[in-house]
């Protein structure tokens, strides 16, 4: 949810320099974009649509050793010229990630001290208010920042230049991501590390409310009381390479077949003897319920630990959308345990509900993917999946290691519980650490995969069914379909479609049938039946164990004989890649669809 960056260094081409910066973040949003420099005096250029628009507009003859840059995911006030960031009020110049809550009481306010407002955005309110406590005179700007603090509700992540000190980035931030660069010939800031990579592999974090004041050749850090403050420097373990595309066609892709080394990762990280296996994983034994609590994608990994974990451990479990858990009412006792999975870390929902949880003292646990991020420092317990950077917006592999992640949970509590006697977790184990291959397998029919997508990319409609597990396996192929391709989907329990959906089904709807589990088989075809009836081309995914001659299909994906344990993750991977392909043939911008943002940072 926006991306911003600042630099301050020997280079000289600031506006290459930034745009190329902003580049890396513009997962986090694309609807505009903008820079400000300073060359005798604080200069901007900015302009609604992709970073592509606002470098037509720089000129690169310009020098420059300082500036900040906004990549926007327009929140208050659409995407235009004007309220695309940075915004410049008086002698202050800002961008900002976040929300300014309480923007409209404090626009009145400045109104009544002659401010007079262009743009719909809070970020303007913002910087008017800065501007404002400056022109008091009573404060130096490590001071005024302070100050700013306390009028706001709400979140942000700032780059400041003030005019008094044009040699200086100044830097702040509230529940929204901001990083420091700290290198040889360069000091930045960052929504995230893919930004300053290019310039160093050495970053700090910022906590609420600390202030950062960098120039070329300093780097001070200040607590919310203006304490100066020395901060741990941390180093990224992962190079530039994996923000390039390396040969394929998009991130997407690339993603998707990156899922077998990174499942080896993480597998090989948690799972190399049974006892280090016990070991790493948190102690689960005291707790009776758990609640999982995510969004989107993250949210149907969950869904997947529900079936496991109360069917094979038969502990109960809720999994609640983020959004809806922060404010409604929540039943917890001292043997509840909350898990939240993003792969972020700075979903601002599931940060609300790790947050309630911990407010209630109750135990929390993460499945994160950024390392450091907000949710990763936040929670008592943390499992990093070690996907690597992923970029395109439509997560993949995130989400096939966020249900991995979820199967070794099962196994420990399966183990603390006895569940499962030790022949039966030697061979679960020793099938996870065997899955990236089947995996590697499941990839290789790609072209398969390809020639459905080719048979279904001009469909208007298409619907998943499924039962149990496979049901939320539909539900994840379901969003990927729509956030990438833009064809309306819905995912249904295959024995709900009759109560009302059904009648949506007609002569050649798509309607694809995800059939793995054993026990529910028989009923899953009874439902594809029904669609049948009704004139779908029906598309079935299912597994070796469940082939058989079903003449009433028109398209069969086939999972290889695998122990069922690892079906899901194996499941997930032709609709993967099925949903691009479909989006590919339609020329959809596949890694950046419309209207979204890879970090939702906001409510
Ligand atoms: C869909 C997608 C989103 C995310 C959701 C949570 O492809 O990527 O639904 O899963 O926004 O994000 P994280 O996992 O970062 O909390």
């Amino acid at each position: 949810m926006c991306g911003i960056i600042g630099y301050v260094g020997k280079m000289t081409n600031i506006q290459r320099v930034l745009i190329d910066g902003l580049k890396t973040l513009e997962y986090r949003g694309y609807d505009s974009a903008g820079l400000a420099y300073v060359d005798d005096g604080v200069k901007i250029i900015k302009c609604q649509g992709k970073i592509s628009s606002l470098e037509e507009k720089i000129d690169e003859s310009k020098q420059g050793k300082l500036g900040i840059a906004h990549t926007r995911w327009a929140t208050h006030g659409g995407a235009s010229d004007i309220n695309s960031h940075p915004h410049r009020v008086g002698s202050v110049t800002l961008v900002h990630n976040g929300i300014i809550e309480n923007y409209i009481d404090l626009k009145r306010l400045l109104e009544k001290e002659d401010y007079v407002f262009k743009t719909d955005t809070d970020t303007e309110v913002a910087v008017a208010l800065l501007d404002y406590l400056k022109r008091k005179g009573l404060w130096n700007n490590l001071e005024v920042i302070r100050e700013f603090a306390g009028y706001i509700k709400g979140s942000y992540a700032m780059g400041i230049i003030f005019d008094d000190e044009l040699d200086t980035i100044y830097a702040t931030r509230k529940d929204s991501p901001l990083i420091v660069g700290v290198g040889q010939a360069a000091n930045l800031i960052a929504s995230d590390v893919s930004a300053v990579l290019k310039f160093t592999k050495e970053y700090c974090l910022l906590d609420n409310y600390d202030v950062v004041k960098m120039t070329e050749n300093e780097v001070e850090f200040y607590d919310k009381d203006l304490q100066n403050i020395c901060k741990e420097k941390l180093e990224v373990n992962w190079n530039i390479e994996q923000a390039e595309k390396n040969g394929y066609e998009h991130f997407m892709l690339k993603e998707i077949h990156e899922e077998a080394n990174i499942l080896r990762d993480t597998i090989n990280e948690y799972v190399d003897s049974l006892n280090s296996f016990v070991e790493k994983m948190p102690d689960l034994k005291k707790y009776n319920k758990i609640h999982i609590v995510a969004c989107g994608s993250a949210m149907h990994a969950g869904i997947i630990g529900k079936y496991l974990f109360e069917n094979q451990v038969g502990i109960e479990t809720t999994v609640e959308v983020a959004s809806e858990y922060r404010y409604k009412k929540v039943f917890y006792d001292d043997k509840t345990l909350v898990i939240v999975i993003s792969q972020s870390g700075e979903t601002a929902d599931t940060i609300a509900s790790l947050r309630k949880a911990k407010e209630n003292n109750i135990d929390t646990l993460a499945i994160v993917n950024v390392v450091s991020s907000t949710i990763a420092r936040e929670a008592d317990q943390v499992l990093y999946i070690r996907a690597g950077m992923e970029i395109a917006v439509a997560t993949t592999k995130a989400y096939v290691l966020q249900v991995a992640m979820l199967m070794l949970i099962n196994l420990k509590m399966m183990i603390e519980r006895d569940k499962i006697t030790s022949r039966e977790l030697n061979e679960l184990l020793a099938i996870l650490k065997k899955s990236p291959e089947y995996v590697e397998k499941v990839l290789k029919e790609e072209k398969k995969y390809f020639d459905i997508a080719e048979k279904i990319y001009r469909d208007n409609d298409i619907f998943f069914i499924g039962r149990g597990i496979d049901y939320a396996i539909c539900m994840e192929g379901s969003l990927k379909i729509k956030e990438v391709s833009y064809i309306h989907s819905e995912a249904y329990q295959a024995g709900e479609l009759k109560h009302g959906t059904i009648s949506l089904i007609e002569d050649h709807t798509t309607v694809i049938a995800v059939m793995t589990d054993e026990e529910l088989s028989l009923k899953t075809i009874s439902n594809i039946k029904e669609v049948k009836a009704r004139g779908a081309d029906v598309i079935l995914l299912t597994k070796k164990e469940l082939d058989d001659n079903y003449e009433f299909v028109s398209d069969k994906i086939v999972l290889p004989k695998v122990n069922s344990y690892i079906i899901p993750f194996l499941a997930i991977i032709p609709l993967q890649l099925i949903a691009y392909q479909v989006a590919r043939l339609r020329g959809c911008d596949i890694d950046k669809p419309r209207n979204l943002a890879k970090s939702v940072t906001v409510e």
